[in-house]
């Protein structure tokens, strides 16, 4: 049986949220336009934090009015506390993602509580996403390591992710924020998250800083997980987290899956015009290997009919 593999966008939240140039609402829903029509049909758009904190997400409300097709496409956003799950009811919103740091300072650097104010919030965000039938998901960020605290211990993952599954989230996304994990704790790390959750319900968030993404989604999907966070032409980066680069870039994982015979929906030539879009909106070239590989075909193909 072919396995399915779900890519979950967060190009237009987590990629976009450290650009310093502003991209307007309009062009975000452009680049949402782009993603739908290659098939993508799982994406975080927005959050709903302090637009002081991050001016790129100033328009939330915004880019929620304009989300096409809502019925059919998995559309979550981010929500740093009561308020921000406020708000995003009030705009509509199906699935609500809450980010709950791994460690005390990334707590404080990123939404700044400590992790017990944090654990606390956040799991009543998700009993409130249960009494009103939403989605509840819930980030475990830095879950591999802290650029502030370094290591961090597996029980403390294993801890936060039963608390987060017991206030009422459907899934949680085990973050590799800063990008410090390598495929072996990756492995062991899922391989005890699986051993006590059903794997369908935990998702992988890679960064891609030290070229291990691709491997440690590799090594997730071999304990069972079937769910990954990746961006468009590998944008991204946590503002309170030094050294963050972007997150796996989705064509790249989109051509590992496929290769391996798995499935994803997602058009890879489809695709290229969302990157080529994505560029235009923050101004930079992007693209992960298989772009790289595609043009230098395109060039090859034009040079040898010249
Ligand atoms: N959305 C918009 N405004 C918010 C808000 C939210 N979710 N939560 C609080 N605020 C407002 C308050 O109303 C208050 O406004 P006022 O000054 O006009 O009265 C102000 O922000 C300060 O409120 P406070 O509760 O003291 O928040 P804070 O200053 O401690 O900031 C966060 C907390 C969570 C709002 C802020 O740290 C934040 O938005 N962080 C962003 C985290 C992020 O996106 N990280 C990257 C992804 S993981
Ligand atoms: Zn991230």
């Amino acid at each position: 049986m072919t396995d399915r593999v779900i890519i979950n966008e967060v190009g237009l939240r987590d990629g976009l949220q450290n650009q310093a140039r502003r991209v307007s609402t309009t062009d975000k829903l452009r680049l949402l336009e782009a993603l739908l029509a290659s098939g993508v049909r799982h994406l975080e758009v927005t959050s709903f934090v302090s637009a002081k904190a991050v001016p790129q997400m100033a328009d939330a409300e915004d880019v929620m009015k304009g989300l096409p097709d809502r019925g059919r496409i998995d559309y979550s956003v981010l929500v740093p506390n009561v308020k921000g799950y406020e708000r995003g009811c009030a705009a509509g919103m199906r699935s609500a993602a809450v980010t709950l740091s791994c460690t005390e300072t990334m707590n404080r650097r990123n939404i700044n509580m400590s992790l017990e104010q944090t654990e606390a919030v956040c799991s009543e965000v998700m009993r409130r996403t249960v009494s009103d039938g939403l989605v509840g998901r819930a980030y475990l960020s830095v879950a591999f390591g802290c650029p502030f605290e370094g290591n961090v211990e597996p029980d403390v993952v294993l801890r936060l992710t039963q608390a987060m599954f017991d206030a009422g989230a459907e899934e949680v996304i085990v973050a590799d924020t800063i990008g410090c994990a390598d495929p072996f704790h990756v492995a062991d790390l899922f391989r005890m998250l699986a051993g006590r959750h059903p794997p369908e319900r935990l998702s992988g968030h890679f960064h891609d800083t030290r070229g291990l993404a691709l491997a440690n989604c590799y090594a997730a999907f071999q304990q069972g997980v079937r769910k990954f966070d990746s961006s468009v032409g590998g944008l991204g980066g946590c503002p309170f987290a030094p050294g963050a680069a972007g997150n796996a870039a989705t064509e790249d994982l989109v051509n590992m899956f496929e290769s391996a015979g798995c499935e994803t929906g997602i058009d890879l030539q489809e695709f290229a015009a969302a990157i080529a879009i994505a560029e235009q909106c923050v101004g930079q070239a992007l693209g992960g290997r298989w772009l790289n590989w595609r043009r230098s075909q395109q060039s090859r193909q034009t040079t040898s009919r010249d």
